[in-house]
């Protein structure tokens, strides 16, 4: 079986994990924490890079920070994996879902904005939803399979309408918008490392910011508020996020090599590309101009999603069907989606994932374009 998209622990994985071994830092404080923040922040641009237990975790804290409380709402694609809203639900918010652009597979800005102007009004410099008298305090961008949006465009529509960005880069470590990293646009930015993404530390997740006081907050939040070095005293009820050493360990690893990674990424879209052009039945997501995607999983939209899953999980590619989009599932059903002409559905009744690992060697992209090839003739 040729996987869909693992881990590729070819470097210095095993020593620094050993080195956290041998010397007993194995838990929540240690150097390699330390030192996989700061080569995060440097990677994105970003002036905070705060270490979590896992993306989800780094979303939770980042809309409790960005303001999100009880009864608020918070606009977010309808298409996307599901820890993105439960995230919003964790704040005792609910999400307002916006369908999504049929070429980029992103939140639909044109939905996005009609919505905004026919549905809410500004108060006291805050966005309200007329017809529920409920407040709108933030927007999840969500950067879907590691494509963006038009970033300046969302931003803008975001500041006319008092809305906090908080982006789940979760997918896109190695994106940008016009040379600036993804997750680095809004007040806060979640990044994840969790086994399929294209730098693994098992499970893990980042808090990006460029706001001091607000990732001094994120660490507190993060560390069960404790408010003082020695007393047990804790200023409020935080949380038990943060990342352990020994993956942080594993982390530091792996970014030193996600050049590589991201070069592996793109040269195996480019080759897959370049050999489905030719098959009409294929169309692949659209790429904004201004946007570098870091081609993470790779997905084709084809006439027959059912039938083309069956026929490479059988004889040994490992391939996904898309998100289930937010509507339809049994507990956000009655949410507000808007939409046109619930483009989500379309894209998930047609889209497939298909092998992509950065330890894929090309004779095994090879084999993957020749399967694809051959149930399309
Ligand atoms: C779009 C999206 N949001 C949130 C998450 C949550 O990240 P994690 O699994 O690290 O909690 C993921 C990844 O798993 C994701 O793909």
């Amino acid at each position: 079986m040729i996987p869909l998209s693992v881990p590729n622990l070819g470097g210095n994985e095993w020593k620094y994990i050993k080195d956290c071994l041998d010397t007993n830092w194995v838990s929540s404080v240690g150097s390699y924490v330390d030192r996989f923040e700061k080569s995060l922040a440097e990677f994105t641009g970003a002036k905070h890079a705060v270490a979590t237990v896992n993306g989800t975790a780094a979303l939770h804290i980042s809309l409790l920070l960005a303001g999100v409380g009880q009864g608020d709402l918070v606009i977010a694609p309808n298409i996307t994996f599901i820890a993105s809203i439960n995230s919003i639900t964790y704040c005792g918010a609910n999400p307002v879902l916006i369908d999504i652009d049929e070429r980029t597979w992103q939140m639909d800005l044109n939905l996005l904005e009609e919505f905004l102007k026919k549905e809410t009004s500004i108060r006291s410099k805050k966005c309200f939803h007329e017809k529920s008298g409920r407040r709108i305090s933030a927007i999840m961008p969500v950067h879907v399979l590691g494509n963006m949006c038009d970033m300046s465009r969302l931003m803008t529509l975001a500041k006319k309408y008092f809305l906090a960005i908080v982006e789940d880069a979760t997918e896109a470590l190695g994106s940008s918008y016009k040379q600036k990293h993804a997750g680095t646009f809004g007040l806060f930015g979640s990044l994840s490392f969790n086994g399929n993404k294209i730098l693994t530390t098992g499970g893990g997740g980042m808090i990006l910011t460029n706001n001091s006081s607000l990732a001094k907050k994120a660490k507190h939040l993060t560390t069960q508020a404790k408010a003082d070095a020695f007393e047990y005293y804790h200023d409020e009820s935080g949380f038990n996020y943060r990342l352990v050493n020994v993956l942080a360990a594993m982390g530091c690893a792996q970014m030193e090599q996600l050049p590589d990674f991201l070069k592996k990424k793109y040269e195996i879209k480019n080759l897959y590309s370049k050999n489905f052009s030719s098959i009409k039945e294929i169309s692949e997501q659209q790429v904004e101009k201004n946007v570098t995607a870091n081609n993470w999983l790779y997905t084709i939209h084809v006439p027959d999603k059912k039938k083309f899953l069956d026929y490479l999980n059988q004889n040994g590619f490992q391939s996904r069907p898309f998100w289930v989009p937010m509507n339809q599932l049994p507990m956000f059903k009655k949410e507000i989606y808007y939409q046109q002409e619930n483009i989500s559905a379309k894209i998930y009744n047609h889209c497939a994932s298909i092998p992509c690992s950065t330890n894929l060697k090309k004779s095994g992209q090879l084999q993957v374009i020749n399967a694809v090839k051959k149930f399309f003739s």
